[in-house]
């Protein structure tokens, strides 16, 4: 009976799917994620591995499984932890789950946007302290969402759903992008510039870009001091984009008034991390996609592509 490895539980059925269809699901049972050496030993074997995001999953990985694996499906859009070449090289097919997830990470960033600019967590910190002694024409200002300037910072599926929230509160879009997006230009009214420009221009900048080479520190020391004085970064894509060093010296001396984070790096963030002594950063552990629905159909997307990999078919969601 050829082996699935799946390294976190999914929820929903789907997982169900692959045991009907005859094959032995092997589930690694822990909430966290499996240690390097069980993940080299659980997967010897395996003809399928459906992975994380924190999965390393490299060649070693690959040669670690042996001859028999076919395909590699990940639960996440991102692939960033996987080494596409390595895959094919050794002919695996790799998949993942893109387009499911636009709107619950887009509805995230925006919340993420919302919170830290309106002090949301900094009032409600406050309450909970004990603080709320009056009303006060000077408590807890922060800048307005309507009428501002927003920068996306990548202008694929996601940034464009967030693109979208935001016209819905009347703001401004300007965008970065490989290429021009003209349907979107249209559709939002949004202004395609250099990352330069939309740094100078924009109250708000929101991150989605994939991480790559290219886009790792994205954000650093110098890209930082070119944003607005009491701007506003929200990162929903990947911790790496960001200098995290630069972040908290661009938040302490400005010119940034707050960021809203996702994503963090180092990643998972420990509690007693400098960035979250400030009090106008706003983190939530990685949970862009965590719509219940989104997740269902993240599970069926990477079973299906199992199954379908396996049968000899073509997969609906292969690796870009
Ligand atoms: C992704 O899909 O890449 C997100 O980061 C997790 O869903």
């Amino acid at each position: 009976m050829e082996r699935v490895f799946v390294t976190r539980n999914l929820p929903g059925n789907a997982l169900d799917t692959l045991r009907e269809a005859g094959y032995e699901v092997d589930v690694w049972p822990d909430f966290l994620a499996p240690p390097r050496k069980a993940l080299l030993e659980r997967v010897r074997g395996a003809a399928a591995l459906i992975t994380m995001l924190e999965d390393r999953v490299d060649a070693e990985l690959m040669d670690a499984a042996g001859p028999g694996l076919k395909v590699i499906s990940q639960y996440a859009v991102g692939l960033d932890n996987i080494d596409l070449e390595a895959a094919r090289s050794r002919g695996i097919v790799v998949t993942h789950t893109p387009g499911v997830l636009t709107n619950a990470t887009a509805d995230l960033a925006f919340a993420l946007l919302a919170a830290a600019a309106r002090r949301v967590v900094e009032g409600h910190r406050y309450v909970q302290a004990g603080e709320w002694k009056t009303w006060h024409p000077e408590l807890l200002l922060g800048p307005e969402l309507h009428g501002a300037t927003v920068g996306v910072v990548g202008f694929g599926r996601i940034g464009q759903a967030f693109a979208r929230r935001a016209r819905g509160f009347d703001m401004k879009v300007l965008y970065t992008s490989r290429q021009p997006r003209p349907d979107a230009e249209a559709e939002l009214g949004a202004e395609r510039v250099e990352l330069g420009e939309l740094l100078e221009r924009a109250d708000f900048v929101s991150l989605h870009t994939p991480l790559t080479p290219e886009t790792l520190h994205l954000m650093n020391a110098e890209r930082l001091a070119q944003m607005k004085e009491g701007a506003v970064l929200v990162n929903t894509a990947r911790g790496k984009v960001v200098d995290t060093a630069a972040l908290l010296e661009a938040l302490e001396r400005g010119p940034l008034f707050a960021a809203g984070l996702d994503v963090t790096d180092p990643e998972p963030l420990p509690a007693d991390h400098p960035l979250l002594s400030h009090p106008r950063v706003v983190v939530t552990p990685h949970i862009g996609s965590a719509g219940r629905a989104t997740r269902l159909r993240m599970a069926e997307m990477v079973t299906g592509d199992v199954l379908a990999v396996l049968r000899r078919q073509e997969p609906h969601f292969p690796a870009p």
